[in-house]
């Protein structure tokens, strides 16, 4: 029986000091990250906590943005929606590897995907190998239409430890309302694929989660998205509130769009809505900590903060420039000066909850 993740605004425990140096060390025990990576990682957690704005520490999570092509349009999605204002474009695998080779020494986890279905690149295993040859964890997001017998093995083999499915819905009626132009069955057949293939296999990896986007269409089958991830023999459910993107906080048509698919349900809830308006149920955002530990590379190579910022609103340079440079440049130590004393006034950070 698989145990559930509910993604949402509890964000205390991920922000707790004690709680990353409690992981890092758990990390370093199993054998999953070198004591020189736990290290780097304690580095940018102390200036994270010092609120420096030139990091003790390198980058130890990296999002890299395979491709931002996607074969769906969902209506929330800056991808979907059509609204990312960026070429649509396939990461090099040139570029890729750059980026590894320069953060291979210190990072803890990569994730090969961001804005776009990865599994739309052809290169998609090669990358996964790549980062897992530096000893990084490795995981990725998708929508599963891509998912077959041949392409499952292929990212088994890759060495894949974890992928994130997303799987919004209980028959092509209900998936389709936000998965516009998907097509439920590839989805459950494409999941049983990889499954099965792993079993095949003899391999344990990737964890496979299923992740319910929880909107007003679908909030009634819950519990028959439990049933089914249990039947098809997910190993992990994920049960997520639907948000738009803090990028799009401003937008009128989102926030429009958005009023079709909010819940009824208040626990499924991630806003107020008050006066016409949406206001995060917090009172006060936490703390972002990802801009001292973390970096996105978008599919051009361009350098952001987070996989908050679709549109590389705060590029603060390019892989082909160097990595590293970019991380305590001048663009960035302004950043993060930012963060600590005026995010109020910053695009996006203002109303983000935090990473
Ligand atoms: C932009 S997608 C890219 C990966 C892949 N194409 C996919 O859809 O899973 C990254 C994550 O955002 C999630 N997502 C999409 N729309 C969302 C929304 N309105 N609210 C919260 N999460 C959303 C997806 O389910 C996925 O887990
Ligand atoms: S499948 Fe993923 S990337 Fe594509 S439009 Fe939907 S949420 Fe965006």
């Amino acid at each position: 029986m698989p145990d559930e993740r509910r993604l949402g605004l509890e964000t205390e425990l991920r922000h707790s000091v004690l709680h990353k140096v409690r992981r890092g060390l758990r990390l370093w025990w199993r054998g999953e990250a070198s004591l020189r990576r736990v290290v780097n990682a304690g580095l940018c957690n102390l200036s994270l906590r010092w609120r420096l704005a030139r990091v003790l520490g390198k980058p130890y999570f990296l999002m890299i943005e395979p491709t931002n092509a996607c074969n769906l349009r969902c209506p929330l999605c800056p991808t979907g929606r059509g609204t990312l204002g960026r070429k649509t474009t396939f990461l090099s695998l040139g570029v890729y590897r750059k980026c590894i080779d320069e953060l291979a020494p210190y990072l803890i986890e990569v994730n090969v995907s961001n804005y776009g279905e990865p599994m739309m690149h052809r290169d998609l295993p090669e990358m996964i190998a790549y980062a897992k040859a530096t000893g990084s964890r490795v995981a990725i997001g998708c929508n599963a239409h891509f998912l077959n017998e041949e392409s499952s093995r292929k990212l088994i083999e890759s060495g894949l430890d974890q992928v994130y499915i997303s799987f919004d819905g209980l028959d092509q009626e209900t998936y389709e309302k936000y998965r516009v132009r998907g097509d439920f069955r590839r989805v459950v057949e494409g999941v049983k694929a990889l499954l099965a293939q792993r079993t095949a296999l003899h391999r344990t990896n990737p964890f496979v989660e299923l992740q319910f986007l929880v909107m007003k269409h679908n909030e009634g089958q819950i519990d028959a998205f439990r049933a089914m991830a249990d039947e098809i023999g997910a190993d992990r459910r994920i049960i997520k509130p639907v948000s738009f993107n803090v990028a799009d906080w401003d937008d009128p048509d989102t926030r429009k769009a958005y009023g079709e698919f909010f819940p009824d349900t208040e626990d499924y809830r991630v806003y107020r809505h008050e006066g016409g308006e949406w206001h995060w149920k917090k009172e006060q955002l936490a703390f972002c900590t990802a801009p001292w530990r973390s970096l996105t590379v978008l599919a051009d190579g361009g350098i952001v903060p987070c996989c908050r910022d679709p549109r590389g609103h705060y590029t603060m340079g390019n892989v082909a420039d160097g990595v590293l440079k970019a991380w305590n440049g001048a663009r960035f130590r302004a950043f993060r000066k930012s963060m600590v004393e005026r995010r109020d006034r910053m695009p996006i950070c203002k109303v983000c909850p935090g990473e």
